[in-house]
């Protein structure tokens, strides 16, 4: 009996490890393919990315192919190429953080200066501390919303709640972090009570916000779509942006402006006004930042808004004065900008651009590579960054003190010193001196130049340990 059923348990057996040996294999293709496109809800449009690129190409360069496809041609032009997860160091890096299981792909600061929230493919989120980044161990607390998970995460004013991009149901949600009896480092994300989001766009959405003065939050869709909402979640305007293809939306942390950029080469800045006793007046088109010639992959603001910076497919950035008097017509006024022609072949989520708080420096991420630049021409230029991550970038932010910037793009978080930042703010200090009226602010600003030369000469020492 047993004898005669063998062969017939072996047959089983092997026909059972060969088809789960095929789903694997199907399920890492497809997660792949899910990693490079992400954002494939509905079905392509007219206004699909690929088609408007290979449009926009072929009008704009005479000598390229029509006859490959827009499809191959995405791959070919966007280089999605990884590399082995492998040991990476620089003499810039502080920290890696280690402990997501699958790829990050959000993360934010806190504006308290405390601690860091990161939300992953392993549909966990995590919080992190600040305090322990220079340690060599670091204690983190992992935590999961109920039914869902997060595409992209932002901390709220307050530094303990948070506003999510919720992955099913494609809506913003707002969670409080909730302590549990028990004790234990797993924690529970709790919905905040009596707010409640619609869900609003047809495609996903590829970035949220809130402003710091707690009065609206912001969500925008690859479908043009810009919404604004009170923070009961009850919408307060939807902008129909016109950019063909929106790829990036941002509230200025100033909490005055929120702002979009697409596949048309102008980021469209809009003012979000409140009357005096606090009811929603309207989001009015402030101004513009002008001057690239094709789509503006990603941009950012320095803290009070009086600094942005921009990436385009162009193959270049700008930065921005956009400290000026728009209601008088002002424009914003470009006050440096460079190539780095990388931009031009780099997925559009792949590319970033953030900006220092004091908006002395400010980097640029395409692919798996990072830049950072100072905003003072006399610091000089610094080497890129190259292969910070095994896959193409998922996040790049500045620490709300602006001494660290912080990547994400396969399972790690990588902390670096914002050694450009430093550097900036010392050659600040200098032109200050120069420029003292008085000899008393004259030994103050002396004074500071030397705590912070001293500030930095840690930094190296630390590093070079
Ligand atoms: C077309 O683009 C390629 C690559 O960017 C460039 O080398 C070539 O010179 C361009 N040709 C024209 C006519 O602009
Ligand atoms: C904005 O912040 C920078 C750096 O902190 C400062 O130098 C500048 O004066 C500020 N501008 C305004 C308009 O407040």
């Amino acid at each position: 009996m047993v004898a005669a059923t063998d062969p017939e348990l072996f047959t089983i057996g092997v026909t059972f490890i060969v088809a789960a040996g095929i789903v694997a294999v199907i399920a890492y293709f497809a997660a792949r393919r899910w990693d490079v496109n992400p954002q494939s809800k509905t079905p392509s449009t007219t206004n699909d990315d690929s088609s408007s690129e290979s449009k926009e190409e072929s009008k704009s360069n005479g000598t390229t192919s029509t006859t490959t496809t827009a499809k191959s041609k995405k791959k070919d032009k966007w280089q999605t190429d990884k590399v082995k997860d492998a040991q990476y160091d620089h003499p810039w890096l502080l920290t890696t953080l280690k402990g997501h299981t699958d790829r990050i792909l959000d993360f934010d600061f806190a504006s308290n200066g405390k601690t860091l929230v990161s939300c992953a493919e392993d549909r966990s989120l995590m919080l992190w501390n600040l305090k322990d980044f220079a340690e060599k161990e670091h204690k983190s607390t992992r935590g999961s919303v109920d039914l869902d998970h997060s595409r992209l995460v932002k901390f709220a004013p307050d530094s303990k709640s948070i506003i999510l991009a919720l992955a099913v149901t494609n809506k913003v949600g707002v969670y409080k972090l909730a302590r549990r009896e028990d004790g234990g480092n797993r924690v529970k994300f709790q919905p905040v009570d009596s707010v409640e989001f619609p869900e609003k766009h047809v495609r996903d959405i590829v970035s949220i916000g809130i402003a710091c003065s707690g009065k609206f939050l912001m969500s925008a869709s690859s479908d043009n779509t810009l919404v604004v909402y009170d923070l009961h979640g009850d919408i307060l305007k939807t902008i129909e942006t016109k950019l063909n293809t929106l790829h990036r939306a941002s509230v200025s942390p100033c909490g005055r402006f929120i702002a979009a950029s697409g596949f048309t080469p102008d980021v469209v800045v809009w003012e979000v006004s409140f009357d005096k006793g606090g009811t929603f007046k309207g989001a009015n088109k402030a101004f513009e930042l002008k001057g690239h010639t094709s789509g503006v992959y990603a941009f950012d603001f320095n803290q009070n808004s009086s600094r942005a910076v921009t990436a385009s497919k162009d193959g270049s950035w700008k930065l921005f004065d956009t400290d000026i008097r728009y209601q008088q017509g002002e424009e914003a006024h470009e006050i440096m900008s460079g190539q780095w022609e990388l931009l031009r072949s780099a997925h559009p989520e792949s590319v970033f651009a953030a900006m220092a708080p004091s908006g002395d420096s400010f980097a640029i991420g395409a692919n798996r590579h990072v830049r950072v630049y100072s905003a003072m021409k006399a610091v000089g230029d610094f080497e890129p960054l190259f292969d910070v991550h095994s896959e193409q970038l998922t996040s790049l932010k500045f620490s709300s003190c602006g001494r660290f910037f912080a990547t994400a793009g396969d399972k790690y978080i990588r902390v670096f010193h914002n050694i450009p930042g430093y550097k900036s703010a010392i050659e600040a200090l200098k032109e200050a001196i120069k420029a003292a009226s008085s000899d008393a602010q004259k030994r103050r600003l002396m004074e500071q130049l030397e705590e912070e030369k001293a500030k930095f000469a840690a930094v190296l020492n630390e590093n070079s340990k």
